[in-house]
């Protein structure tokens, strides 16, 4: 199978500029493989990458362990177009170079909750394809340490694609540019859930919040965030496969709800960007999928109701569930409104739950220093 690797990653615009940066294969021709737009003012990849921390490639490794991090997508009136990465939860990654050709993968975890099926593990699928597309000449040993629940609306499987697909690529001779990874995890997220949706990918791998403007050609924008909002999760202990989770979605809607929400979309985009967590939190109204997808989530009213009566912002599901994300604009209002949630998880539908509090996460995917774990 062929990946295409067209992408354009918009970067960050500062204040009175535009600037737009069509990605080309990378190798030798890094910097020169940026197009001069009419009336565009072009930075080189290496200084957008260090002004936007997401480049981390340009060295040669033969072993390297890497950690991409979980996220929330959607974010209410975003379906697959919004997502933002976390600083709790995610996937990492070993790869080492093999004399012996071919992907050796194996799979780890220490949750319970996660079962070791390789064959049909979307790192491996990732790993594979960019194989099959750079054609090193050695073979590649894989190990992904599965840190993440399977199936629960933060982007599990995206942060196995990612981790994957970086670690894949920082041991190549050649390695791509990270953005150009992303059509390769975007593959792993199309076996997971037979959808090739970016909302978590994205910020997985680059960090930030990213909102995917355009899936023909993809063209990602990473928000230049003001980091203000905490977001509170609370992800309930069952399993919301996303595949079946996109079946109940409507083939069309009103263009009554569509005014609603992309009226939200914008409110986001720009609560997120001027660091607004009233304004993020007005914005995360859904009107299109969370209502026929709350069923989903046993309980998912009653706690949402306690999340906003506790002061959360705005609560919506994470994802496609079934973890459920509130704003806050403090720290000490997060922790409440978790606390208030996880209790009536607990004692309306008796469902366990893992809470979690955390900013954006702004680096996406990283190597980590540490060897193996
Ligand atoms: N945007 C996707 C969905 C995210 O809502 O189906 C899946 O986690």
């Amino acid at each position: 199978m062929k990946v295409s690797r067209s992408i354009v990653i918009s970067p960050v615009v500062t204040p009175n500029s535009q600037n737009t940066m069509l990605l080309e294969p990378v190798g030798e021709k890094l910097v020169s493989g940026v197009r001069n737009l009419p009336g565009t003012t072009i930075r080189t990849p290496d200084a957008w990458c260090a002004n936007n921390n997401v480049c981390d490639i340009m060295q040669t490794l033969t072993s390297v362990m890497v950690f991409a991090p979980a996220s929330i997508s959607n974010i209410g009136p975003g379906f697959d177009v919004l997502g933002a990465a976390l600083n709790v939860l995610g996937d990492a990654v070993f790869a080492r170079r093999t004399k012996t050709a071919g992907i050796h993968f194996t799979m780890q975890t220490r949750r319970t909750d996660v079962t070791i099926e390789p064959e049909k593990n979307v790192a491996r699928h990732v790993a594979q394809l960019m194989m099959d597309e750079l054609k090193p000449e050695f073979g590649v040993e894989l190990v992904l340490d599965k840190r993440m629940p399977v199936g629960s609306g933060l982007g599990s499987s995206a942060a196995s694609s990612v981790a994957a697909a970086l670690a894949f690529n920082l041991i190549q001779e050649r390695p791509l540019q990270k953005s150009e990874l992303l059509p390769f995890a975007l593959e792993g997220e199309r076996l997971a859930s037979g959808s090739a949706h970016a909302d978590n990918v994205a910020p997985s791998l680059l960090g930030g919040a990213c909102l995917v403007r355009s899936y023909d050609p993809l063209d990602i924008i990473r928000l230049p965030i003001k980091n203000a909002v905490y977001w509170t999760v609370l992800y309930p202990k069952i399993v919301v496969r996303t595949e079946d989770a996109r079946h109940v979605l409507p083939a069309e809607i009103s263009l009554r709800k569509a005014v609603r929400q992309w009226g939200n979309v914008g409110g986001m985009v720009h609560g997120l960007i001027a660091g607004n967590p009233y304004l993020v939190g007005k914005s995360m109204e859904d009107v299109i999928v969370e209502p026929v997808r709350a069923h989903l989530i046993p309980g998912f009213y009653e706690i949402k109701y306690a999340a906003l009566k506790e002061g959360a912002t705005g609560c919506t599901i994470s994802g496609s569930g079934p973890a459920i994300v509130a704003a806050a604009p403090t720290k000490q209002k997060a922790e409440k409104i978790g606390l208030a949630m996880k209790t009536v998880c607990q004692r309306t539908v008796q469902l366990e739950s893992e809470l979690y509090i955390s900013k954006t996460n702004l680096t996406g995917a990283i190597r980590l220093k540490k060897g193996r774990s």
